[in-house]
């Protein structure tokens, strides 16, 4: 049953934290790519979690540099922020950026979402482009179930039934991005977490646009993203919150659930 808890407790950051967000936003940016569109969505699905009940910790599961994350935990300082991936080299990457924003409620840990988790639990796990990295991806669900005590998210590349099947596009998808399938669809992704209460199954990365501004930011310098970062960052979030069936596809899909 979830409780509804309002307002959110948001904290904007100030001072020297609010210099270290910015610098956040703008090394988002500048990843290019498909790094805004994963920033609002991961935003959008952490917000659904703390408008319905009182979040204390959260786990993000290759997160990479953890830009995004170490956003949220600015803005969350009640909130215990884990960030984890399985590639050493992530994490001190990661670990040095944080170390600008001196957050007191941040840490790192090497996690390999294949091993068996150790029993600690967390009120929200994440994960954003992971799950197609890893060859069996229904034991690392299982893991992912169990290392979450309330909310998963998952944000992954999105295909179609066919594609799946594809011999060409499952020989792409490695090829290009060492991706073991194409992509979930809207019947492989639930299938995952098969028995977690469906929160949202949504589109992402929608065509046109999100391919539009994925392109045009790809297409423009550093200096003119940094200058139209807030537009660029407004643009993107159109892509939250948008339903099934796209007309002319979509690059991605998410999943939030309630375990
Ligand atoms: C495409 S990157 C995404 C990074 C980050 N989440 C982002 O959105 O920028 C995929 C990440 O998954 C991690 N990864 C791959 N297999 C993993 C596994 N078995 N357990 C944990 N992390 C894994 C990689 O090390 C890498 O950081």
């Amino acid at each position: 049953v979830l409780t509804r808890v309002d307002p959110p407790l948001t904290i904007a950051p100030q001072g020297s934290l609010a210099v270290f967000c910015d610098e956040l936003l703008d090394r988002i940016a500048l990843r290019r790519r498909w790094a805004l569109h994963r920033h609002v969505h991961l935003l959008a699905a952490f917000d659904a979690c703390v408008r319905q009940q009182r979040i204390g910790s959260f786990l993000s599961i290759g997160c990479g540099l953890g830009l995004s994350e170490l956003y949220l935990a600015a803005h969350h300082p009640q909130v215990e922020f884990t960030l984890t991936d399985f590639d050493e080299r992530r994490i001190k990457s990661a670990r040095r950026i944080a170390a600008h924003g001196r957050l007191e409620n941040v840490r790192f840990a090497q996690l390999d979402l294949l091993d068996p988790p150790d029993g600690i639990r967390f009120d929200v796990v994440a994960s954003i482009e992971v799950m197609e990295h890893i060859e069996d991806d229904r034991r690392a669900a299982a893991n992912y179930r169990a290392l979450a005590s309330s909310y998963l998210y998952v944000l992954v590349p999105g295909c179609s039934e066919a594609d799946l099947t594809d011999e060409r596009e499952i020989a792409s998808a490695w090829r290009r991005c060492k991706h073991y399938r194409p992509g979930y669809t809207e019947r492989t992704l639930p299938a995952l977490f098969e028995g977690a209460d469906v929160e949202w199954l949504r589109p992402c990365y929608i065509r046109p646009d999100a391919l539009q501004l994925r392109l045009e930011v790809e297409a423009i310098d550093d200096e003119r993203v940094r200058a139209t970062r807030g537009a660029l960052f407004a643009r993107a979030a159109r892509d939250v919150g948008l339903e099934f069936p796209v007309t002319e596809g979509a690059a991605g899909i998410e999943l939030l659930a309630h375990v």
